[in-house]
């Protein structure tokens, strides 16, 4: 089977590992810290905090700016934890359409923004695109709300020069396996802003309020840190994959596009087709995984007021995605290619 995600360790990883385990220094350590400040450095942000996992760092970062009670303006078009950490900390979503990027859509937010007052935009770059931050930070000056961002698809990609995750007010990212910086699981807020990051400390150092216990290990730590160096150079290798997916199959479904000033880093390769349930099981068939993302809108599993969700709705019926990975071979792309089109002459009428 080809899978749809495979993270993968050298002998630097087990190195690493080994050293932690003989120095006894197995949790909150010099990797930690080493890692807190590359991460930082690498986006372009003063502060950079690890927690356990990309759900705490939202629900951490909600709990910073204060929305209990409060309105959050959420896409339709994400993995749950989006929503869930809203709920958690507190606030109240709002769950608005997406773009034909499959990310926030500006003018619905505007109509929210100028309808519910709400106190946080969060914009999730969805599939590794950044979502349409110019108009998002436009719209949350002239509105007077924050911009956190759910940059846990989204390790190095970038939106006119900066950073994903350095854009908004203050963001999370997710270490999980699947992720384009893999830990195992692990999280990080990052923000420029000096209040914010001391709202959020509280929230990690016990002290001020009761807290739970958000750190990582030192394994999980050190993972991150060797990954993270590879993180732009795995990063080109699934542009390049995505180059060839697009060349060969953009004449027979929808291919992703690339907004104009970003820099897509494919965390998944995400096309649309309406035959798209005969397409995966073709694909399975030949050992290829490919699968949704997301089988639901967030507000069809939880609770909450939603505008109208006309292309999220017509999405979710279409979108499937297939391997993008950086450690696929030419050979597997060609492979997937021809997958993907005999699919194509069978089911594309
Ligand atoms: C968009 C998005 N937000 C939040 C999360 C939550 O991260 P975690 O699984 O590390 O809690 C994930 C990933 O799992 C995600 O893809």
């Amino acid at each position: 089977m080809i899978r749809i995600i495979e993270p993968r360790f050298s002998e630097e990883e087990k190195l690493a590992i080994n050293g932690i385990l003989e120095s006894h220094q197995i949790t909150r350590g010099e990797w930690t810290k080493r890692f807190e400040e590359e991460f930082a450095r690498y986006l372009g942000v003063k502060h950079a905090f690890t927690v356990c996992s990309g759900t705490v760092a939202l629900f951490i970062a909600l709990k910073a700016i204060g929305v209990e009670g409060k309105k959050v303006v959420v896409p339709a078009m994400s993995f749950m934890a989006t929503i869930d950490a809203v709920l958690l900390a507190g606030g109240i979503p709002i769950v608005i359409d997406v773009d034909e990027y499959y990310t926030m859509d500006v003018s619905q937010l505007e109509h929210v923004a100028k309808r519910y007052k709400p106190v946080v935009a969060l914009p999730v770059h969805l599939y590794g695109q950044t979502a349409n931050m110019e108009d998002i930070l436009y719209l949350s000056e002239r509105y007077g709300f924050l911009v956190l961002e759910d940059a846990a698809q989204a390790h190095g990609a970038e939106y006119k020069g900066k950073k994903a995750g350095a854009l908004g007010h203050i963001s999370a990212f997710s270490f999980y396996a699947s992720k384009n910086v893999p830990m195992g699981e692990g999280g990080v807020i990052a923000t420029d802003d000096d209040a914010l990051a001391k709202q959020v400390k509280k929230w990690i150092d016990f002290g001020d309020h009761p807290a739970f216990n958000v750190r990582i290990t030192e394994f999980q730590a050190a993972i991150g840190s060797i990954q993270l160096k590879y993180l732009d150079e795995k990063n080109r290798r699934r542009r390049q994959v995505a180059k060839r997916y697009e060349e060969h199959l953009s004449g027979y479904l929808t291919t992703p596009s690339e907004r104009e000033g970003a820099y897509h880093v494919y965390h998944l390769y995400t096309l649309r087709h309406t035959q798209r349930d005969r397409i995966i099981q073709h694909l399975k068939d030949r050992g290829i995984d490919a699968r949704i993302y997301y089988t639901y809108l967030l507000n069809e599993i939880r609770d909450a007021e939603h505008m109208p969700l006309e292309r999220a709705t017509r999405f979710k019926k279409e979108v499937f995605s297939i391997p993008v990975h950086p450690y696929l071979t030419d050979d597997e792309v060609d492979y997937i290619i021809e997958g993907v089109l005999s699919a194509a002459q069978v089911f594309i009428t």
